[in-house]
């Protein structure tokens, strides 16, 4: 960061998919743009699966933020035909469907239920398979497989790719990336005017959190409640790859666009503890094995961790927190898949001041408490005391 004070319109403090995303936005839109990045080596991201699901992903309770996640799915063709375009860089992505299978009695009277949830209450295009039907489609799956819900529509991206894609549309939009931990925002007359990194201070006009599962360790007039969910994702080669997402009630398999396997992922509350466990690998292993017998003979490539970003609710934080201040984060299992229409989200917020409706539900109002006598202008999140999760 340079030392003589700038005043660019909008720092993002994360440089992932999410931050980069809105910082592209921003910049055709015709804002001046500065994206800082602390290059923290497990932000979810670097060890995302990459799977554009909202079967996969959706659960009870979250209606809202299935159709959130299915609007982003529609939208995500051309969100990738232009940044393939400006970047001149293909960002693996693939509709390949998925599959959702039970493994035993157990898991099918959980699968049965399920698609009620999926076709009836979330209305998704999901149709239901017989065993011998979904080993038709995907031989690597094991005899055992009793059932499986088969969502067409489900893709995939390989987000390292994108967030390099994303990167270099930033630059070749003039778009400003520096690495620099931001360790707390500037202030003015109860208004956010900037970020601090150390000794140094860059002005912005609007700043933008996008700072993953750091998020909640920033000094900010409002406390964020983030913390990290680990995720411990191994890596494999194989002769033959699965041609879906698979997916099991613990754990999924695909196949990435460079040729490997993800196999993935534990859901941890660890704080920021980054090991990659010998449990961990064998909870993953066990239940894998089970599903794709063929896997016995992979290699393994690369046992990795990210954290995910999380609310209490799992659901993202999108919008104004404080005058100066959009938050962009808290997307949980779905930042991938969120991360355009986020992008678009916040650029409606700073240019027009005002959310898109199907996003409007995920800001962070939603904690402010009812009781406070002064909603609006209340500093403090009604959320569970977690206080800040520790930064290691
Ligand atoms: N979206 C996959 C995961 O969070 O593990």
């Amino acid at each position: 960061m340079t030392r003589r004070p700038r005043r660019p319109d909008v720092a993002v403090i994360g440089g992932g998919p999410i931050g980069l995303a809105i910082a592209w936005r921003l910049l055709r839109a015709g804002c001046t743009v500065t994206v800082l990045d602390a290059e923290e080596p497990e932000a979810a991201w670097r060890v995302s699966a990459g799977m554009l699901s909202p079967a996969i992903e959706a659960d009870y309770g979250q209606e809202q933020l299935v159709l959130l996640a299915r609007e982003a799915l529609a939208g995500y063709p051309a969100f990738v035909a232009m940044l393939e375009a400006e970047a001149a860089t293909a960002i693996g992505f693939r509709r390949v469907g998925s599959l959702s299978v039970a493994l035993d009695r157990d898991q099918l009277e959980a699968l049965r239920r399920r698609f009620q949830l999926l076709r009836q209450a979330l209305r998704l295009d999901v149709a239901w398979l017989r065993g011998s039907e979904c080993r038709e489609r995907e031989p690597l799956l094991s005899p055992r497989v009793a059932a499986g819900i088969h969502a067409p529509a489900d893709a995939q991206v390989d987000p390292r790719a994108l967030v390099a894609a994303l990167r270099e549309a930033t630059r070749r939009r003039g778009g400003l990336l520096r690495r620099a931990r931001v360790d707390s925002l500037a202030m003015a007359g109860g208004r956010v005017i900037g970020v601090r990194s150390g000794a140094e201070t860059l002005l912005a006009g609007t700043v933008v959190l996008a700072a993953g599962a750091w998020a909640g360790t920033i000094a900010s007039p409002v406390e964020l409640p983030v913390r990290p969910v680990k995720g411990q994702i191994l890596r494999l080669r194989a002769e033959a790859l699965p041609s879906m997402l698979l997916q099991s009630e613990q754990v999924y398999v695909f196949r990435r666009s460079s040729g490997e396997v993800v196999l993935g992922a534990t859901v941890e509350e660890q704080g920021f503890d980054s090991t990659a466990t010998a449990g961990g690998t064998f909870q993953l292993l066990e239940e894998g094995l089970r599903m794709v017998p063929a896997m016995s003979e992979w290699t393994l490539a690369e046992a990795g961790v990210g954290f995910r970003p999380t609310a209490p609710d799992n659901a993202p934080l999108i919008g104004e927190i404080a005058p100066g201040l959009v938050v962009a984060c808290a997307h949980h299992r779905n930042g991938i898949l969120l991360a355009p229409t986020t992008a678009e989200a916040v650029v409606r917020l700073v240019e027009h001041g005002q959310l898109p409706a199907l996003v409007a539900p995920f800001t962070p109002d939603r904690y402010r408490s009812r009781h406070d006598p002064d909603r609006d202008r209340s500093q403090r999140l009604a959320v569970p005391a977690l206080g800040r999760p520790e930064r290691h």
